[in-house]
């Protein structure tokens, strides 16, 4: 059993970080744990969330408040807490390379520990943070300080530039080449990341609807050029390029 070492921090509206004790043996990021913090059937099943980040035994992650599920575990009191995993498929990790991360809304999560892996193997990281409002945008310090470069973008141009995650990847591309470009966040600016990326390798993790988390359902099943895939065990992370996203739109 898990342990919730403190109550959730509120980072910003509706975001909130919560630190959990856990044995793991391995942990990649872009990998997810499913967690449920109520006993009885309502809500019936766990949830999945990504690693925000991991420091030795405590695993961080944001969760966003949407719903039940979320709703309970934001107000969670310390202590024991069911959790399943790390499990799932990663991000590959690059060494000495230079590499372009592109997130919106809490799609950053994982991208945080993405990037800290990343620069702790040598890469020059870029990234494109993006949100839909300054009230969306959570620790801001902490990707300043990993990445080497940090664009924020907000819709409503509350904060950093105006306009979207991929309005700045356009522009970045224009001029600068990458090694591999990592995404995650909403459907369509994933599918609209991958256009983008044209020959450069492109890794997103997909933050569909997930029935049992565990490979047993099929709920999570998207289309692939490699034939069906269950989010859950053969992703979350997927080479953008298999995608065929009328599944998944
Ligand atoms: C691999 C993976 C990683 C994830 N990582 C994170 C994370 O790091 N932080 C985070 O906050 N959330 C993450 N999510 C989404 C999170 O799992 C859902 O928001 C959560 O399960 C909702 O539970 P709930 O009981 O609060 O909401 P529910 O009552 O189940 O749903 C409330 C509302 O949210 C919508 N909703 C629920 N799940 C999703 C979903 N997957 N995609 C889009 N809309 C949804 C429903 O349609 C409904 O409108 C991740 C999902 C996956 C599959
Ligand atoms: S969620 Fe059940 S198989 Fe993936």
């Amino acid at each position: 059993m898990a342990l919730l070492v403190e109550r959730p921090l509120r980072l910003c509206s509706a975001h909130y970080l919560l630190r959990i004790r856990h044995t793991i043996r391995e942990c990649m990021p872009g990998q997810f744990v499913n967690l449920r913090g109520w006993s009885g059937h309502d809500p019936l099943l766990r949830r999945p969330f990504s690693v925000f980040n991991r420091e030795s035994d405590v695993l961080e992650l944001v969760i966003r408040v949407v719903g039940k599920g979320t709703e309970i575990l934001s107000r969670m009191e310390p202590g024991e807490i069911d959790l399943l995993g790390p499990m799932g498929r990663g991000f590959t990790i690059m060494e000495n390379r230079s590499v372009l991360l592109a997130g919106g809304g809490v799609g950053n999560a994982p991208l945080h520990y993405l990037a800290r892996m990343l620069k702790e193997r040598g890469n020059r990281v870029s990234c494109i943070y993006g949100a839909r409002s300054r009230e969306y945008i959570y620790r801001e310090k902490e990707f300043r300080e990993i990445c080497d470069s940090v664009i924020f973008t907000t819709d409503d141009g509350s904060f950093g530039t105006a306009g979207t995650v991929t309005d700045a990847a356009r522009e970045i591309l224009s001029h600068e080449a990458f090694d591999r470009i990592y995404s995650c966040g909403p459907t369509a600016m994933m599918r609209s990341m991958v256009e983008l990326a044209g020959s450069a390798p492109i890794e997103i993790s997909v933050e569909n609807y997930f029935g049992c988390g565990i490979g047993l359902c099929m709920g999570c099943t998207i289309e692939t050029t490699q034939g069906m895939k269950r989010a859950c065990i053969d992703g979350p992370v997927f080479d953008g390029s298999s995608i065929k996203w009328e599944s998944l739109c």
